[in-house]
């Protein structure tokens, strides 16, 4: 299912997002909060791309949502993990250099992305290909973290650096302006401040967000952001 998340949601539109999310294996909370952050609530819980959550003003940053694909890559129950810090991730073989990255990174509020070794529920290792990256608030105040992790194999050591590669192909493909649309998201701002910024109307920006997601051919907002941190646009 392709989710505009440029749109504010109607109530009707949100139920059938809802339903969709069901059908899928996850549960569509904070429906009343659809108008947020632009739908980044809403993108994490229909992207097939592992994607938490975490409140910027919460002590220690606890996961407060997480998708149906962060639990089949980790192997933990939704309610296993909401309420924890995403360290529990990591483990004995986790590069301690890796870890303080993404440590600094949150505390500078930058996005950071690296591979990392994690864990499973079942004590299975995987490389992590993770991002994190702030999102901020109608006010412009910080409001969320956002995570992403893909699982980048054990084959190719060199597998997040074709990503990034990849990433950067797409993203030299866009028009300027999308370009620049999409530079905004992955700094964490909502249309509104892109808009401010580019000084374009709102539903300009709207419109280059919906073509450029369309272009990069993903579903949600949280997806075409991980791709501009991966182009290190
Ligand atoms: C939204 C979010 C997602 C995160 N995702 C991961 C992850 O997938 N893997 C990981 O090892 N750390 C992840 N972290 C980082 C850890 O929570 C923690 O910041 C890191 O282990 C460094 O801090 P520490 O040394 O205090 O544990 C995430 C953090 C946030 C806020």
């Amino acid at each position: 299912m392709r989710v505009d998340p440029s749109e504010n949601f109607a109530p009707v539109r949100a139920g059938r997002l809802a339903l969709a999310a069901r059908a899928r294996g996850c549960y569509l909370r904070q429906v009343s909060a659809i108008t947020d952050q632009d739908g980044i609530i809403e993108s994490v819980h229909l992207s097939p791309l592992a994607l938490v959550l975490s409140k910027a003003d919460r002590p220690d940053l606890p996961l407060e949502i997480v998708n149906s694909a962060f639990c089949e890559l980790t192997g933990y129950a939704e309610a296993e993990i909401v309420g924890r810090n995403c360290r529990f991730l990591s483990g004995e073989l986790t590069d301690p250099t890796a870890r303080a990255q993404l440590r600094n990174a949150i505390t500078q509020r930058h996005p950071v992305m690296l591979d990392i070794v994690n864990y499973r529920r079942d004590g299975t290792t995987f490389r992590n290909g993770v991002m994190i990256t702030p999102i901020y608030g109608a006010n412009g105040e910080l409001a969320w973290f956002l995570g992403s992790q893909v699982n980048l194999g054990s084959a190719d050591v060199h597998a997040l650096k074709h990503r990034r590669k990849d990433a950067a192909q797409v993203v030299a493909g866009l028009p300027p302006r999308q370009k620049q649309v999409l530079k905004s998201m992955a700094r964490g701002l909502l249309n509104k401040q892109i808009a401010w910024e580019l000084k374009l109307s709102e539903k300009t920006v709207k419109m280059h967000r919906a073509l450029l997601i369309e272009r990069l051919n993903v579903a949600t907002s949280a997806e075409a952001i991980r791709i501009a941190i991966e182009a290190e646009l």
